[in-house]
């Protein structure tokens, strides 16, 4: 039985103070050992955030980070910082990233394997554009990303990732794909981690994100390979606690 992973991915939001205030909100109603739960917040409220999380069974964790562990890199965070902090969870290839920061699918590998020679879990993310669905080649891209994503991830590595499936046409729009949708590629990507990994497939955690909230977080998390959530915009509000809590 996979336990499910909950990540409220707060992107590039919250001061501070805000984020203590949201973690007052919700550190109570989110804090079970049910669920894996994760908190994404910016990388310069992470310690923060850490400490004000102390005491629960919530994890913080990072949005990206580079993969080279030092060096001349202006800007940039490294697994070493994340890991010296005790971070454990880093979502890599956000589609953001990969649409405004020129993220590509050899960095996403970099990094996972850069996460998981630290022992941080990747949480890789993979999505079709709304075109891509259209001319009817999701589940083959989203195949070729999982695969390039994961190059080089050894059998006994590969349950340590998880995977989060976002469609980017469902991101930030208020539309969710359909439970069908969304279980058909989790399915295609087990498929495709069974080709690599054979039934340690099976112990590979597979999240939907994508506009993802409190009433529909039950349905989607009841699907066979949907085993969780990445959740926006819906993280940001006392709401999440309804995801988190979704049975
Ligand atoms: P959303 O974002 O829940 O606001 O659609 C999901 C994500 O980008 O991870």
């Amino acid at each position: 039985m996979r336990k499910k992973i909950i990540a409220g991915n707060w992107k590039m939001n919250k001061t501070l103070s805000e984020s203590l205030e949201l973690v007052n909100v919700l550190k109570d109603s989110c804090n079970t050992t049910d669920s894996e739960v994760v908190f994404c917040v910016p990388d310069i409220n992470l310690k923060a955030v850490k400490d004000a999380l102390e005491g629960t069974n919530i994890f913080v964790g990072a949005q990206n980070m580079h993969f080279e562990e030092s060096g001349a890199f202006t800007g940039e965070t490294s697994v070493l910082m994340l890991k010296d902090l005790g971070v454990k969870h880093v979502i890599l290839g956000h589609s953001e990233r990969r649409q405004y920061f020129s993220e590509t699918c050899e960095s996403v590998n970099k990094k996972t394997l850069k996460a998981l020679e630290h022992g941080l879990t990747p949480i890789v993310c993979v999505g079709e554009s709304l075109e891509d669905r259209q001319q009817n080649v999701t589940l083959e891209l989203i195949s070729m990303q999982v695969k390039r994503a994961l190059n080089g991830v050894s059998d006994s590595d590969i349950e340590k990732v998880v995977i989060a499936y976002e469609p980017i046409w469902a991101i930030g729009t208020g539309v969710t794909a359909t439970t069908d949708q969304a279980e058909e590629v989790c399915e295609n990507i087990r498929k495709t981690l069974k080709s690599l990994y054979g039934d340690n497939a099976e112990k590979v955690r597979i999240q939907y994100g994508g506009s993802v909230n409190a009433d529909n977080a039950k349905e989607l998390f009841s699907k066979n390979n949907i085993d969780g959530g990445l959740v926006g915009g819906a993280s940001l509000k006392a709401d999440f606690a309804g995801i988190v809590n979704y049975k």
